[in-house]
C-alpha cells in the first residue's frame, strides 16, 4: 500500500528544496560507505545517485511507483552508475525482499509520516548489518516549508527517535542538514 501523502511534485521542484550531495555527505559520512545501501522509497533518485557514489557497494533503490523506478534506472544508465539496482517493490505490503544483516546503510528520506512508521524501522533493522548505519530524514514542523505532509501527521525529530529506538536502533544522533537542506532534519542511528 502506497504510504499517505507520498506524493511527489514535478522533480525540478522537488530537486530544489534539498543540496542532496551535502545531504547524503552528512548523513552517510565523508568516507565511502563500505558495504551496501539501500533507500526506502527512492522517489526520483535524488538521494539515491549521490549515494551510489560514495559507496562501494550496491544501492537497492526501492519504489512502489514504476516510473520513479524508470528514471532512477535512466539516470544511473546516464551516470554510468552500474552498482544501482533499482526495483518497483511495495516494503509496506512485503517488506524490501532482501536479506537479513545484507545492508551497511539504509536510507530513509521523506517517508517516516507514513501509516506504520515502525513496522518500516523493523525492516530496515533486519536488514541492516550489526554496526550498520540508519539514516532519516524529514520536513520541519517548527518552521514554514514550502511543502511536506500536514503538520497533523508530520512526525517530529524527537518521534522519529523513539520510533527509531523501539524499533531496535540505538545511538541515535541529531544531524544538522543546513545551509543545504533548510527545511529538513536529520539523523543517523546504529544498529
Ligand atoms: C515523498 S517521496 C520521497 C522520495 C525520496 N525518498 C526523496 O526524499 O526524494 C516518497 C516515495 O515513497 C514511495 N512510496 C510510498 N509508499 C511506498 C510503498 N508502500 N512501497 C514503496 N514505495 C513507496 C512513493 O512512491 C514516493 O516515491
Amino acid at each position: 500500500m502506497k504510504g499517505r501523502e507520498s506524493g511527489m511534485p514535478e522533480e525540478a521542484s522537488w530537486s530544489a528544496f534539498f543540496d542532496a550531495e551535502a545531504a547524503v555527505l552528512a548523513l552517510l559520512g565523508p568516507q565511502p560507505v563500505d558495504g551496501n545501501v539501500v533507500e526506502f522509497g527512492c522517489g526520483y533518485g535524488t538521494f539515491t545517485l549521490p549515494a551510489a557514489r560514495r559507496t562501494n557497494g550496491i544501492v537497492t533503490a526501492l519504489d512502489i511507483e514504476p516510473d520513479m523506478i524508470a528514471s532512477v534506472k535512466m539516470k544511473a544508465a546516464a551516470q554510468s552508475l552500474p552498482n544501482i539496482a533499482a526495483s518497483v517493490r511495495d516494503f509496506v505490503a512485503g517488506g524490501t525482499g532482501l536479506d537479513a544483516n545484507s545492508q551497511a546503510h539504509a536510507m530513509i528520506f521523506n517517508l517516516l509520516h507514513l501509516e506504520h512508521p515502525v513496522a518500516l524501522l523493523r525492516e530496515a533493522h533486519r536488514i541492516i548489518r550489526p554496526g550498520g548505519v540508519l539514516s532519516v530524514m524529514h520536513w520541519r514542523s517548527d518552521i514554514p516549508t514550502p511543502r511536506g505532509p500536514p503538520l497533523t501527521i508530520r512526525p517530529l525529530p524527537q518521534q522519529c527517535a523513539g520510533w527509531i529506538g523501539e524499533a531496535g536502533f540505538d545511538s541515535i544522533i541529531a544531524v544538522d542538514l543546513s545551509p543545504g537542506c533548510p527545511y529538513h532534519f536529520g539523523m543517523v542511528a546504529r544498529r
